[in-house]
Order: C-alpha cells, then sequence, then structure tokens
C-alpha cells in the first residue's frame, strides 16, 4: 500500500506529484484545498515513503496509477478528481485511461501527454543505470537547475528545500520512475476521449515540458481551462502557491 496523507471532508481530490518528489511538494494546496474537499495526496512506488514495486513487476505509468486505485479501494473512494504535476499527470493519465469511471475531472499541471523522443528516452536510460552506481543526487543535482522559473534562485530556501528532497530518494525508486517514463505511452491520441472538466495548468518559464505542449493538450481535450502562470517554472505548487490553489479552486467548481 502506498503511503499517503488523507485530510479533509467532502468530494475528493487525488494529488500526484513528480520526478523524484513526493508528496511534500503539494503541502501548500493540501492546507488550502482540504478547507472544502477531502484531499488524498500518495506518495508514488519508490518515491517519498512508498515501497518500490516488486522486482516481479515491470515499472510502467500503468503500475503506478493501479497503486493509486488500489488506494482509493482501500479508502472507500470511488470517484475522484485527479491532478498529476509532470510525471504524476503521466500517472493520472494512464489512470484516466484504465478506469475513466474514477475520475471526475483531471488536471495536468506542467505536464505533457507525448511520450518521450528516442534521444530523451536513452537518456533516461543511461541515468537509470548512473543512478543505481552513483547514487540518486546524480538525477536531483541534473534535474535542479531547471525546475524552477526566474525568480527562484540556487540560494533560495525551496530550491535548497527540493534539492534536498530529491537527494533523498531511493535509488531503485528513481531508477523504476526513469524507466517507467521512458516507456510511457503517447496519449495524445487519448485525450479527445476525455470529456470531463480539466484544467491545464502551465508554468510560462517552465524549462522542462514547454509551454506549446500545454496549449496543444488544452486544445486537444473536450473541456479544459488553460492557466499560465507568469514567471514560474516547473514547479508553480512552489514558486506560487495561491496562483495554483486559485485554479484548483475554478477547476474543482467545474468538477463538483
Ligand atoms: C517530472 O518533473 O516529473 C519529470 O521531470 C518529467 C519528465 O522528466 O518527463
Amino acid at each position: 500500500m502506498l503511503r499517503y496523507e488523507d485530510r479533509g471532508h467532502g468530494p475528493a481530490v487525488v494529488l500526484l506529484h513528480g520526478f523524484p518528489l513526493s508528496r511534500r511538494i503539494w503541502a501548500g494546496q493540501i492546507d488550502h484545498l482540504s478547507r472544502r474537499y477531502r484531499v488524498v495526496a500518495p506518495d508514488l512506488p519508490g518515491l517519498g515513503e512508498s515501497e518500490p514495486l516488486p522486482d516481479s513487476e515491470p515499472p510502467t505509468m500503468l503500475a503506478m496509477a493501479r497503486r493509486v486505485l488500489e488506494l482509493l479501494d482501500y479508502l472507500k473512494i470511488d470517484r475522484a478528481a485527479v491532478a498529476g504535476h509532470s510525471m504524476g499527470g503521466y500517472v493520472s493519465l494512464a489512470l484516466q485511461k484504465e478506469a475513466p469511471h474514477r475520475v471526475a475531472g483531471l488536471a495536468l499541471v506542467c505536464s505533457q501527454a507525448r511520450s518521450d523522443a528516442p534521444e530523451a528516452r536513452q537518456a533516461r536510460f543511461v541515468l537509470a543505470e548512473r543512478v543505481m552506481q552513483e547514487g540518486a543526487q546524480v538525477a536531483a543535482d541534473a534535474l535542479a537547475p531547471r525546475l524552477f522559473g526566474p525568480r527562484v534562485t540556487e540560494r533560495s530556501e525551496v530550491y535548497q528545500e527540493t534539492l534536498a528532497l530529491m537527494r533523498a530518494s531511493r535509488p531503485e525508486g528513481v531508477r523504476a520512475a526513469l524507466l517507467a517514463m521512458a516507456d510511457r505511452e503517447n496519449m495524445r491520441p487519448h485525450l479527445v476521449t476525455i470529456t470531463v472538466p480539466s484544467l491545464v495548468l502551465a508554468g510560462e518559464a517552465d524549462a522542462i515540458i514547454p509551454l506549446e505542449r500545454a496549449e496543444c493538450m488544452a486544445a486537444n481535450m473536450a473541456n479544459a481551462i488553460l492557466v499560465k502562470v507568469p514567471g514560474a517554472g516547473h514547479m508553480p505548487m512552489l514558486e506560487a502557491p495561491e496562483a495554483v490553489s486559485e485554479a484548483l479552486d475554478w477547476w474543482l467548481e467545474l468538477v463538483y
């Protein structure tokens, strides 16, 4: 069973974190949303406090999504609004495809629907090997300088805390997440089938997933609103927590 936070009462909202992070990135939104909703924020397999997937199970977005569905079963939540950040967005899309009846609304935060280009995929395999030899800090140190927009400097507290969170990840969990991302399905053809109220949120200064991908996803979804957060990079929930909470409020008004 995944480790998780379950806070508040009311219609359910699930928050899925990105790579190689944990549910802690959503702390501000958990505080805010739990005043009106039941907020469930798990640590994805092998990250944060959650156990990795067993060796017998190939790491995929679907395997992670199934763990989230098992958690919802355990918590007796039939249907939830699901929001995913970056890799958490890939898991959210896999979950929505696997069990559309359980998803009341979908929010993709600094995420994308497409799969990796061949070079990017190859780079993930190389990094996965290095992580097993040298530790999770290799992935953390590679990602950190590209995570934030120009307002967050290397010396700032949020930068250092996020770096420490990523460096503390278990190498096996980081490797599994990299392999799962490298092999993820292209979900672009699936987007047109998603009709529940959706939010596509992007940081205007995201150096990891370009803004055009968010614009393209929103245009391909039947019922999506697009919110761009000025000045924010790939971590708007930390860089502009109020703007992100406000956008999630707006989306959840449409969902429930
Ligand atoms: C993430 O933030 O979850 C990852 O950087 C996404 C990715 O590498 O595709």
